[in-house]
């Protein structure tokens, strides 16, 4: 069955950093678990180019907003192998191909009858780029997140008829089309009140995908942001248009919980007002903060840095650590002592101890070979699977690591090193070797999708008529 997972586009106005290596982790173990388990797949992500953010950021750096989108793109290309992501296309917003697309659906929309021409007046934060109602507004109209002056526009307009999709938008919120519940709440209140209509495109902006009808305006930038999921699919793979196989399939968006209001609201009523089916589910998850507790920033010292972690442990380490510190869908603090601990305790004790000792004992007492014996069956991965299905990608470490400490407790309850020294209990030692082989390749294979590198040469070792020895997974660090 074929299967479609989305990251949110990156903004170029700014470098990689942890949020957007988390959004992209947590995506790409979906993806790789989904591959395994024999699913068509079709994992998306790339760069949201147009709009303010960016040429503002452009024109501070006294740069062209192409020359600062391409400077940027290429960052976050560069991004993706590093953290090991199988993406299997990167989009750029600012691609001509994406940009005809988003032109052609949006010409839909208006020939739907859902766009008017108006006039705006409100309030807009040129970060965000969004416009800002009485309730998300901090006091003397300032942006929430950002802290700065919102500025007052007032401008003449196209519309896009928000309202006409309230109903079918409270039906779609009855569904479990937004995940994890406490985010589907969230976006319910957003339609709490009656939905206002909204401004579609910008006449001020230049950087951006040109309305057809109307050559004088852009879209406003969310609009072709979020077409991406769509239009990506009628190019990325050459010569093949795979619209109908995936967006057809189960389609999900993993998003973080800033940008609900635009997958959860306005992304199902465009693809409703353009006559396109909608996405199976939006998946939100929280936010990585300092150790402190506090939103990470360079000025509060409290920044957890991808690549310093990558550096000093490793890729594998940095993913699993991203996944099992903090529950998938809540915010929860991260630091450098905590990668820490957990790659001690975790990583090199629990797991890497558990694989040296499995494949060390098997040489020493069967000289390489798995006895053929039948093992026993600790099997955890129907709870697995239906955990990865659900996107509680933390729940499933977990029941991951479960296995790896039953495993570990079997190790001392069975002292292989003691039935070893007895010949009579050969059938038992067997039995403990086989088992202690056929779980851990089941560990490895569960966790392969967190950490597909290590577990790969786990894999292969295990794989093997006679079993060598290999170099630890996760050495232990010298210590500074
Ligand atoms: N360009 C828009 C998304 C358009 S999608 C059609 C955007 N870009 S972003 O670069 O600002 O953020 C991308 C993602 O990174 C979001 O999902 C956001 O939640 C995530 N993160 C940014 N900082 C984060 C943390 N500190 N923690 C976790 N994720 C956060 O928004």
């Amino acid at each position: 069955m074929a299967f479609y997972v989305t990251t949110p586009i990156y903004y170029v106005n700014a470098a990689p950093h942890l949020g957007h290596a988390y959004s992209t982790i947590g995506a790409d173990i979906l993806a790789r678990h989904m591959r395994q388990r024999g699913e068509d797949v079709f994992f998306l992500t790339g760069t949201d180019e147009h709009g303010e953010p960016v040429a503002q950021a452009a024109e501070r750096e006294g740069v062209t907003p192409r020359d600062l989108a391409d400077r940027n793109a290429a960052r976050f290309q560069d991004l993706m192998p590093r953290i090991n992501a199988s993406n299997d296309f990167f989009i750029r917003t600012s691609d001509p191909r994406h940009v005809a697309r988003v032109q052609e659906v949006m010409q839909r929309v208006h020939d739907n009858g859902h766009v008017y021409k108006g006039l705006y007046e409100g309030w807009y934060c040129p970060r965000c780029a969004d416009f800002k109602s009485e309730a998300e507004q901090g006091p003397d109209h300032t942006c929430l997140i950002h802290r700065i002056a919102l500025t007052r526009e007032e401008e003449e307009n196209y519309f896009f008829q928000l309202s006409a999709f309230q109903e079918r938008l409270e039906q779609l919120h009855e569904t479990d089309f937004v995940q994890p519940s406490t985010r589907a709440n969230e976006a319910k209140a957003f339609i709490g009140q009656w939905l206002q209509d909204i401004s579609l495109t910008r006449g001020k902006i230049t950087w951006g995908v040109t309305v057809p009808w109307d050559d004088s305006h852009v879209f406003y930038v969310w609009f072709d942001a979020l077409l991406n999921y769509y239009t990506a699919l009628s190019y990325a793979r050459p010569g093949e248009d795979v619209t109908d196989t995936f967006w057809g399939a189960p389609t999900h968006h993993l998003i973080g919980k800033d940008i609900l209001k635009f997958h959860t609201i306005y992304w199902p009523a465009l693809l409703m007002a353009a006559g396109i089916d909608l996405p199976r589910q939006v998946f939100v998850h929280g936010f990585l903060l300092g150790h402190d507790n506090r939103k990470m920033s360079k000025s509060d010292g409290n920044v957890l840095d991808p690549f310093e972690v990558m550096e000093k442990f490793g890729t594998d380490a940095l993913r699993f650590y991203l996944m099992r510190d903090v529950a998938f869908g809540e915010d929860g603090a991260v630091s450098m002592a905590a990668v820490e601990r957990r790659y001690e305790s975790e990583l090199a004790n629990d797991l890497g101890n558990l694989a040296s000792r499995t494949i060390s004992m098997i040489g020493r007492y069967r000289d390489g070979v798995v006895p053929d014996a039948e093992p026993e069956d600790f099997s955890v991965t129907q709870a697995f699977d239906e955990q990865m299905a659900s996107f509680a990608i933390y729940d499933a470490l977990e029941t991951a690591w479960t296995l790896v400490r039953r495993l570990n407790r079997y190790v001392e309850e069975q002292a292989p090193w003691a039935l070893a020294k007895d010949p009579d209990k050969a059938p038992e030692l067997d039995r403990a070797l086989a088992t202690l082989a056929h779980n851990l390749r089941e560990v490895a294979d569960l966790l392969q999708p967190f950490m597909p590198a290590k577990m790969d040469v786990l894999l292969e070792a295990l794989a093997k008529d006679r079993l060598e020895k290999i170099e630890p997974l996760f050495p232990k660090l010298a210590t500074a």
